[in-house]
């Protein structure tokens, strides 16, 4: 199993690129299930969450092939396929995004239901709600979730005890476009990912109107044609280099940003004093005098809040700042595991229900520290960079998918960080995300 050493301390400089959205490409490679004739997507990040997608995309009969330029061919040729292999799927939570197009496309969709989860319990009972609104007749067996019936459109409600759902929405919207009638979702999530999934849909020959807001309208069409489609930016990568930035407090660029998708992000860096030049794709941090923020409190939310998905990495640099912060987390209020593993590394931290509190302290020190998921193996990184002396992050493949090639571009920048390649009898293959 690797790990990543990290010798903390070094001041960075120069221009980290952020990679295409994991989030973006994983539903709209489900969505090629859907689409008649050959798609290319650009921009598509190489990750292992993205090659365990693809091998299920293989399994169901679709042809997929990286390009020597990096564009990525995909094309349904056999439709007979209605089972996703529960072995590949177990891996990774997103796969259940695959149960949508399948029903709509192929008459029947049998998924393994997703198990437990890092973050506590996540289940998918607005994903079956919104599929049974449709028209769809949900069973269970041996572990799977059956979709049958015909999708006939229909008027459904996504809200649940935190606000939307991400991938629940782009399971239903993809069972809608090719419904036989028109689908109303209300409380549709808006996250950019999803918004490109729409937007790519809708390069496909979907109907799909109302894009970016809590209420999507979709008129089912016969079929959908294939298409060329460049990836948005990933608004977590960009946010986890910019933490590395001010934390540090080094003059870097983060480039090939949406700065519009890090609003949230932006407005509680700037409330914590950080000093950031945005321009339309790139995102400067330039070094204060003092070099260390004050406390700020944030709570995540779905969009346009601040992301759940950043909230282990805002905590490695509140561990650092001047004064107290409460970190609330709305969206999972289980995922703090990634608390415990920085106060091995010297922050203060202490958990009260839903949120941490963390009083920031002047200096982090390097130690041992376990990766339990992918954004709190982020945070560890992040707070190594800081620490005096050595840390090294294991369980490093959490890292591996979703941030391509991290070590690679912290290099770049003149972190002194390594991959060191370490034999194993096994990797983990449960799934957080
Ligand atoms: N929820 C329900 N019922 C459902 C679905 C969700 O109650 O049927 C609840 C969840 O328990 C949670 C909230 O709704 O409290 C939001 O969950 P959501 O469904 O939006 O999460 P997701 O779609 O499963 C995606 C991302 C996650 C990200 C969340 C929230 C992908 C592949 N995953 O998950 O990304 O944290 O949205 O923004 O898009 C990550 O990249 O590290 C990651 C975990």
């Amino acid at each position: 199993m690797d790990r990543i050493l990290i010798r903390g301390g070094r001041g960075l400089t120069g221009n980290l690129p952020v990679s295409g959205s994991k989030n973006a490409t994983l539903p709209i490679l489900a969505a090629v299930l859907l689409v008649d004739g050959p798609v290319v997507l650009r921009n598509v990040p190489r990750l292992t969450d993205v090659e365990t997608m693809l091998r299920i995309l293989e399994q169901l009969g679709v042809a997929t092939n990286w390009r020597p330029d990096g564009a990525l061919e995909l094309e349904v040729k056999d439709k007979t396929v209605y089972q996703a292999p529960y072995d590949l799927v177990r891996k990774m939570r997103a796969s259940f995004v695959v149960l949508g197009p399948l029903w709509v496309r192929r008459g029947v969709a049998k998924v393994s239901y997703p198990g437990g989860c890092v973050f506590g319990h996540r289940p998918v009972d607005l994903h079956l709600k919104g599929m049974r609104d449709l028209g769809g007749d949900i069973s269970f067996e041996g572990g799977n979730v059956i979709v049958a019936g015909r999708a006939k459109g229909g008027v459904t409600f996504l809200g649940g005890n935190y606000g939307s759902t991400v991938l629940g929405t782009a399971n239903v919207v993809m069972a809608a476009v090719l419904a036989q009638g028109t689908t109303y979702i209300e409380y549709a999530a808006l996250e950019p990912e999803v918004q490109d999934l729409c937007k790519f849909l809708n390069a496909c020959g979907a109907r799909i109107k109302g894009i970016g807001s809590h209420l999507l309208e979709i008129e089912g069409v016969d079929m959908l044609h294939g298409c060329e489609w460049s990836i948005i930016p990933d608004r977590i990568e960009a946010g986890t280099f910019l933490c590395g930035a001010i934390m540090t407090n080094s003059p870097v660029t983060v480039t090939g940003v949406e700065p519009m998708h890090l609003l949230a992000m932006l407005d509680r860096l700037r409330a914590a004093g950080a000093n950031l030049e945005v321009g339309k794709d790139f995102i400067r941090n330039i070094p204060t005098a003092s070099g260390r923020l004050k406390a700020v409190d944030i709570t995540t939310m779905p969009h346009p809040g601040f992301p759940t998905d950043l909230q282990a990495q805002f905590m490695a640099l509140m561990a650092r700042a001047e004064g107290v912060s409460v970190i609330t987390e709305k969206v999972y209020p289980e995922r703090f595991i990634h608390a415990s593993e920085l106060q091995r590394l010297g922050a203060r931290i202490r958990r009260e229900g839903p949120s941490a509190i963390i009083e920031g302290t002047e200096e982090l020190q390097g130690a041992p520290v376990m990766a339990s998921d992918l954004r709190a193996s982020a945070s560890l990184v992040l707070a190594g960079l800081v620490a005096r002396g050595d840390t090294n992050v294991h369980r490093v493949y959490h890292i591996d998918r979703g941030y391509e090639k991290i070590e690679k571009k912290l290099q770049c920048v003149g972190a002194d960080i390594e991959r060191i390649h370490e034999t194993s009898p096994r990797a983990s293959e449960v799934s957080e995300n």
